[in-house]
């Protein structure tokens, strides 16, 4: 028979496993540095919540036409730009691209790129 004890012990032991969940535990992918000082929030925040600024920016842009500049996909992608041997900027379809070395790594998809391009000058849809 398990005692309340043992199984609020057990309870907290489940808890503290998913809660992180969103904390690297194996070697970390090979991430390309970004321009400048810092993100448009601290690097453990866009670790685990990127994806959430960029969808929640984009049901505002789509559903409610509001078009911040700051987190715009576009000035993510100019920031995080990894180059080529021309010094151009790689596209979604390279997987040096900075949104791919953690993606692929995590087995990620997304299909952001099939509309927005995926090099900084032109991410517009
Ligand atoms: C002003 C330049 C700039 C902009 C704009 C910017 N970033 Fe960053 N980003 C950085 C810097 C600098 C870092 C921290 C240093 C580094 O790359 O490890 C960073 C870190 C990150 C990280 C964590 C990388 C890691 O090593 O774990 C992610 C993910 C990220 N940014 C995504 C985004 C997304 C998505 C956007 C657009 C919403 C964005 N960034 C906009 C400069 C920028
Ligand atoms: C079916 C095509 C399509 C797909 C797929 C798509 N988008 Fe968009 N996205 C659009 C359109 C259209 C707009 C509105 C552009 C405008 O009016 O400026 C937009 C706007 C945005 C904006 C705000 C404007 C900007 O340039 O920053 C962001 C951020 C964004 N999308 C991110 C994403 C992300 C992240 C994904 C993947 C999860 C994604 N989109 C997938 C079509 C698409
Ligand atoms: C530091 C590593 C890292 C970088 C760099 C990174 N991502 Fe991610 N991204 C992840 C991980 C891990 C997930 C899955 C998170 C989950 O499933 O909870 C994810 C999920 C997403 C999702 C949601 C996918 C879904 O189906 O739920 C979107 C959208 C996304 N990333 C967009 C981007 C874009 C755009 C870039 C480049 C500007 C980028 N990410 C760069 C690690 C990263």
């Amino acid at each position: 028979m398990i005692k309340i004890g043992q199984m609020l012990a057990i309870l907290a032991l489940l808890f503290a496993g998913s809660a992180s969940a969103t904390e690297w535990k194996v070697p970390f992918p090979n991430v390309p540095k970004g321009e400048g000082e810092s993100c448009v929030r601290d690097t453990a925040f866009m670790r685990a919540n990127h994806m959430d600024l960029l969808s929640h920016q984009r049901d505002d842009t789509v559903h409610q036409g509001v078009r911040p500049k700051q987190t715009a996909l576009t000035e993510c992608l100019t920031c995080h730009a990894v180059k080529d041997e021309a010094a151009k900027p790689v596209t979604y379809s390279d997987p040096k691209h900075f949104c791919r070395t953690c993606h692929d790594y995590a087995a990620v998809t997304i299909d952001c790129f099939s509309c927005h391009n995926s090099a900084p000058e032109k991410a517009k849809p």
